[in-house]
Parts: structure tokens; C-alpha cells; sequence
């Protein structure tokens, strides 16, 4: 039986696709089902739309505050059987609202070795810091920014590469891995 993705995401929305992509041409058994945006610029809303993947569009700021937003976004997930939710530059910290209700079932994609280099641009943050190794990582979420325990992770090397042959390699990377733990926890 087809198990049941939900995705999360603020941005671009790469990883977004390699997921649904993965999906579609058979290489995951499963399905995605639900895309969850908060923001509704987003150019992974434009993706989902060519997946004919549903979308929930949010604007955080016009709710009181997370547990508001977060009650509905429960409400929507429930009205399937969801299997594994799946952040990929979702940038916001979810609560116990969502973590009460799925737990162990949340994962997230960051591009560094956790547990360094957390939060934002930590491919930068890794380009700039000196090390000659970063890589990818993947993890169960919990309430901390990029923490949980690790699922797994790809190194990368950084050689003398320019910062966005880096970011290149980094994206390449985590559009595999994700599949490959997906895979694995499903
Ligand atoms: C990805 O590099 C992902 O690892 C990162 O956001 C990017 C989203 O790209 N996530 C984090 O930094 C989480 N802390 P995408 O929208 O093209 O998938």
C-alpha cells in the first residue's frame, strides 16, 4: 500500500520536488499528499501545483500565535492517515501542538554534519568557518532548531570550490539522501 507524505516548506522547494519526483516515477512507494506553506510566494507552491499535489498556504503572522496555526494544521493532516511528515526548508521551529500528535513520524533535511553549523545558511556558515569537510544530514525533529537524533548523514568535501559550486554539491547530495532515509523509515 502507497504510504502517505506530508511536506512542509517555506522556499524554493527542491528537495520538495526530488520527494514528489520520487514518488511519481515509482522509486518511493508512497505518495505525497499534502504540501504545507507559510508563505504563499513560495516558488514550491508553483512545484506542488505541476505535482497537482494539494497545498495548504498559511500566513503565520495573521494567527494569534504557533498553537493556533498549528491546531489547523493538525486538523488538515488528520483527515488522512498520515505516515511521515517531512520538512525541507520549512524555516520555523514546530511545537508540541504537531510533535504531540506525530511523534517519531517528523523528519527534517539540513546541510551540515549536525550538530554544527545549525539554523540558517549553515552551508555558508560551514564555507566560511575553515573546515574541509561539511555535508548533509538528515533527523528526527524535536523541539530545538535543527536538533533530534540524526537518521543520517553524506560528507561532503569542500575542497577549494567557489561557495556556489559548494551549494551545488550540497542541494545534488541532500536530493538523494532524503529519498534514501525515506526509503528506509517507511
Ligand atoms: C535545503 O538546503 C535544506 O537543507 C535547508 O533549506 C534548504 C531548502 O532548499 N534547510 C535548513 O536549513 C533547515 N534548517 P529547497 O527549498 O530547495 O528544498
Amino acid at each position: 500500500m502507497y504510504k502517505k507524505i506530508a511536506i512542509f516548506a517555506s522556499g524554493n522547494g527542491s528537495n520538495f520536488e526530488a520527494i514528489a519526483q520520487a514518488c511519481a516515477n515509482g522509486r518511493l512507494n508512497a505518495e505525497v499528499v499534502l504540501l504545507i506553506c507559510d508563505n504563499p510566494n513560495a516558488l514550491v507552491i508553483k512545484r506542488a501545483e505541476k505535482f497537482n499535489i494539494p497545498v495548504f498556504k498559511f500566513e503565520p503572522k495573521t494567527y494569534a500565535n504557533k498553537a493556533e496555526y498549528e491546531t489547523e494544521i493538525v486538523q488538515i493532516l488528520k483527515k488522512q492517515t498520515i505516515d511521515l511528515i517531512c520538512l525541507a526548508g520549512y524555516m520555523r521551529l514546530v511545537s508540541e501542538v504537531l510533535l504531540n500528535e506525530y511523534e517519531g513520524k517528523i523528519i527534517n533535511i539540513h546541510p551540515s554534519l549536525l550538530p554544527t553549523f545549525k539554523g540558517l545558511n549553515a552551508i555558508e556558515q560551514a564555507y566560511h568557518s575553515g573546515v574541509k569537510i561539511t555535508g548533509v544530514t538528515t533527523h528526527f525533529v524535536d523541539k530545538t532548531i535543527d536538533g533530534g537524533k540524526i537518521i543520517d548523514q553524506v560528507s561532503v568535501a569542500i575542497d577549494n570550490c567557489e561557495l556556489q559550486e559548494l551549494e551545488e554539491k550540497i542541494h545534488a547530495v541532500e536530493h538523494e539522501l532524503y529519498i534514501q532515509t525515506i526509503k528506509k523509515l517507511l
